[in-house]
């Protein structure tokens, strides 16, 4: 099972996952893939012999289905059997979600259904939550909406800001979304609950 890995940031998931995928494990990456050249992931994956390629979405406007099509040209140049979303800052449209239904998973900062979209941390912490987490899901056309392949809960402590529970959750993160790919990519579809 070949991966590409999705990024737009710092790629502290991807490389948790690129990580994971050693020895027995089924699957390995075959491309980290960012909307941003200046992405800290991108140098990340390099150091480790990894193929990189940068689509930047600017140039491309409002215009979605080009850059989608612009990512579909790389994508078959690196024939990836499954996408993993990590840290992917772009909307993609019903088009390219349809495309890869049932092969490409996204990472959210939330438990999800509850604070679909940004500032997750934030919306936790306002709505004076306990708990917050984090959830692997099946990407569909609605955002952040796909059936839900695990979730990993943490607590909200007494003066955390939006960054002390970002980082976390961030940890949590990291066990989740290789226990999810390793259970996904062996066929199995039951949700991996991390407390
Ligand atoms: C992670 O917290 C991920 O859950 C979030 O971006 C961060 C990327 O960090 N993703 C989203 O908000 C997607 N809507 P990373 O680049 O270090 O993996």
């Amino acid at each position: 099972m070949r991966v590409a890995l999705f990024i737009s940031g710092g790629g502290s998931n991807m490389l948790s996952l690129v990580k994971s995928m050693a020895q027995d494990h089924p699957a390995r990456p075959c491309l980290v893939l960012s909307n941003r050249a200046e992405a800290g992931g991108l140098a990340k994956a390099e150091a480790l012999g990894i193929a990189t390629e940068v689509v930047d979405h600017r140039p491309y406007g409002a215009d979605r289905a080009g850059f989608e099509a612009a990512l579909q040209d790389v994508l078959l140049r690196h024939a990836p059997d499954m996408i993993c979303l990590c840290g992917f800052m772009r909307v993609l449209t019903e088009g390219f979600t349809r495309e890869w239904e049932g092969r490409m998973l996204n990472i959210h900062p939330s438990l999800l259904p509850k604070y679909k979209g940004l500032h997750t941390h934030q919306r936790a912490l306002d709505a004076g939550d306990s708990e917050a987490g984090c959830t692997v899901h099946e990407v569909t056309a609605k955002l952040d909406d796909g059936p839900v392949l695990g979730q990993a809960r943490v607590p909200v402590l007494a003066g955390d800001t939006a960054e002390t529970l970002a980082a976390r959750v961030l940890v949590a993160e990291h066990r989740l979304y290789p226990a999810v790919l390793r259970r996904f990519v062996s066929g199995d579809r039951r949700p991996v609950l991390l407390a």
